[in-house]
């Protein structure tokens, strides 16, 4: 017998869709699963509404889809669940619970500073602030094959250099030592090939990459601002207003984020699982 299709919405023009009647858990039919992981590489984000789903089914939906990593910012991980990286302004005994608090986090990729960014990140929304705090995406795929062509000549075969720590001085907290030495600035290709789909995605963020490999710093950094200005037109930019019970699962490969800053006397508490590409391509290519 065929299995039902789910029912989808668009998000935008280009990328983003939500997905209708499905509860997120670690016990999916295999044609269910099949079909989440295809529209996930066909669409880039994929919107899981209205879940109310708990701890377990989040990292056991996630495992799904691939091996989780534990992130490296050992101090913002759940308690019981350490697959899950807390993002959140809420502070326990003077302590932030979670990582990136209320302010401004400009566009990044997550992961591009690791010589084997994560594939996916899956964030779920338990407490949200009533206005701002939204998350916005671009789609870097679109951004790539709508490159003016003198453009798309300096991009292709080139390298960036990526940097966490440039992040983290402008959106977060520096990293201990031990996390410093583990997140070096590292060079990746300008033009990213999706390890599943093939499609060539610009591999670049504002936050986090700093340099053009091999060419003078002027010509560098005049050639980011355009390609920054570029992929941050309005036509490939999605905003995500979230509700409370949102999943929210991205492609990391070829999307990247930023969320806008809200007011700090309100609390806002996501849980973020983080799923690993499949090993034989986890390095960009
Ligand atoms: C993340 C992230 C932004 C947000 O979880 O990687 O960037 O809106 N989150 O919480
Ligand atoms: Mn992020």
């Amino acid at each position: 017998m065929l299995n039902k299709s789910f029912k989808i919405r668009p998000l935008s023009d280009t990328f983003g869709a939500e997905i209708y009647d499905i509860k997120l858990s670690g016990e999916m039919a295999s044609e269910d699963l099949a079909q989440i992981k295809a529209l996930w590489n066909r669409y880039g984000i994929l919107l899981f509404r209205e879940q109310d789903i708990g701890k377990d089914e989040l990292v056991g939906f996630s495992r799904l889809l691939g091996s989780l990593e534990t992130h490296v910012r050992s101090e913002w991980l759940n308690e019981t669940h350490p697959e899950i990286l807390q993002i959140s302004n809420i502070n326990v005994d003077g302590k932030p619970v979670g990582a990136l608090a209320d302010g401004e986090v400009g566009w990044h990729y997550d992961q591009i500073y690791l010589p084997r960014p994560a594939l996916g990140s899956l964030l779920y929304s338990v407490k949200i602030p009533p206005d701002g705090g939204s998350t916005f995406f671009a789609d870097m795929t679109s951004a790539y094959e709508r490159l003016p062509r003198a453009l798309k000549d300096m991009v292709d075969g080139h390298q960036a250099i990526q940097s966490y720590d440039n992040f983290n001085s402008m959106y977060s907290t520096k990293t201990s030592g031990k996390q410093t030495n583990l997140t070096p600035n590292i060079a990746q290709p300008l033009v990213r090939t999706h390890p599943v789909t093939g499609r060539k995605a610009l591999y670049l963020c504002p936050g986090m990459t700093i340099a053009i490999a091999g060419i003078d710093e002027t010509e560098s950094a005049d050639l980011l601002e355009q390609l920054f200005d570029w992929t941050l037109k309005k036509e490939f930019v999605y905003k995500h207003k979230w509700n409370v019970g949102d999943g929210l699962l991205w492609d990391n490969a070829c999307t990247m984020h930023r969320r806008e800053p809200f007011d700090g006397g309100y609390e806002r508490l996501m849980y973020r699982t983080t799923i690993l590409p499949p090993n034989d391509r986890s390095v960009p290519f």
